[in-house]
């Protein structure tokens, strides 16, 4: 039982075919367990968080009462994607445990329709969202090494409030990043594997080496995606996330949050009073 599996060529070559498939029981017990130990620590162990600083009350007073976050397009987007990832997980996977069905259609239409919406996303959030928002900054760094710091018991000044997205959004992001493009740029050419709508079948396009090597990448970045994506929804569905995750919905989120959580010099909006930060001098000096 091997990571890899192998078979042997026409040409007599061994030649790796997929990945060993525990590795989605590998993948699903690592993300359950993740979420136990996070439950655990959270409810037992976690100290209450500690930020710089509060935006000044005047601010505070000037916020309205709902913060749009994610437009009507990004929502769309969300879900659409969403639902084409569980798609391509459930097509993928369930055969392979056992419960057997015509897969391969229902798998191949969704990963189009994964395909197209990451174009669209790529589109939308180059030249109508704020690029780097999702990306870690020198503050988040900065910050995120504070908090070991704290969190081991070392003297360290607390971190600021986040921007419009977390460090841990921003790693998670990175990481759906990097298995989202593998499954995407290995399955275009698996599709000439199949028979698709597209273009004619034709499996000599690779090697037999190039090929498995392909299913292999696709299968890994596949199993990565298990865990990761029941990470997410365990995120999604804690109580202290729950602003953020309808704000998926409803495309804002409410005052009280913004300001426990955010800070509005990296993640401004509109207040109808200026001076957002009056306190930060004290802290940061
Ligand atoms: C969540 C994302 C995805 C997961 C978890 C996933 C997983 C898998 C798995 C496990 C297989 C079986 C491979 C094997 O037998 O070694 C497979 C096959 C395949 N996938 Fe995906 N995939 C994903 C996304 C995509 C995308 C985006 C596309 C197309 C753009 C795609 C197209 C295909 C095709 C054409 C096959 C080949 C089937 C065959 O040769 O029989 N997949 N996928």
């Amino acid at each position: 039982m091997g990571i890899i599996e192998w078979a042997t060529s026409p040409w007599g070559q061994s030649v790796p075919i997929h990945i060993g498939w525990f590795l989605i029981w590998v993948a699903a017990i690592v993300g359950l367990s993740y979420l136990i130990v996070h439950a655990i620590y959270v409810r037992y162990f976690a100290r209450t968080k500690e930020f710089a600083v509060d935006a000044s009350p005047e601010f505070a007073a000037g916020v309205p009462e709902r913060i749009p976050r994610h437009s009507l397009a990004a929502r769309l987007f969300h879900w659409i994607m969403a639902a084409a990832m569980l798609t391509l997980l459930f097509t993928a996977f369930l055969p392979k445990i056992g419960f057997q069905f015509d897969w391969v259609t229902y798998h191949w239409i969704a990963g189009i329709v994964l395909t197209d919406s990451i174009v669209f996303h790529v589109i939308h959030a180059s030249f109508w969202l704020d690029f780097w928002s999702i990306w870690p900054d020198r503050v988040d760094l900065r910050d995120a090494w504070r908090r070991t710091l704290r969190f081991i018991g070392r003297p360290a000044l607390p971190p600021r409030k986040f921007a419009k997205y977390p460090l841990d959004n921003k790693l998670y992001h990175l990481a759906i990043v990097v298995s989202g493009l593998a499954v995407i740029f290995t399955g275009i050419f698996m599709l000439f594997r199949v028979r698709t709508i597209f273009f004619a079948r034709d499996p000599y396009l690779f090697s037999d080496m190039t090929w498995g090597l392909m299913y292999v990448l696709h299968g890994l970045a596949g199993v990565g995606l298990i865990a990761l994506i029941i990470v997410h929804a365990y995120f999604a569905i804690r109580p202290e996330k729950l602003d953020i995750t309808k704000s998926m919905v409803f495309g804002s989120m409410s005052r009280e949050f913004y300001l426990k959580e955010h800070d509005p010099e990296r993640w401004a909006v509109e207040s109808s009073t200026s001076s957002s930060t009056s306190k930060r001098a004290k802290v940061e000096g």
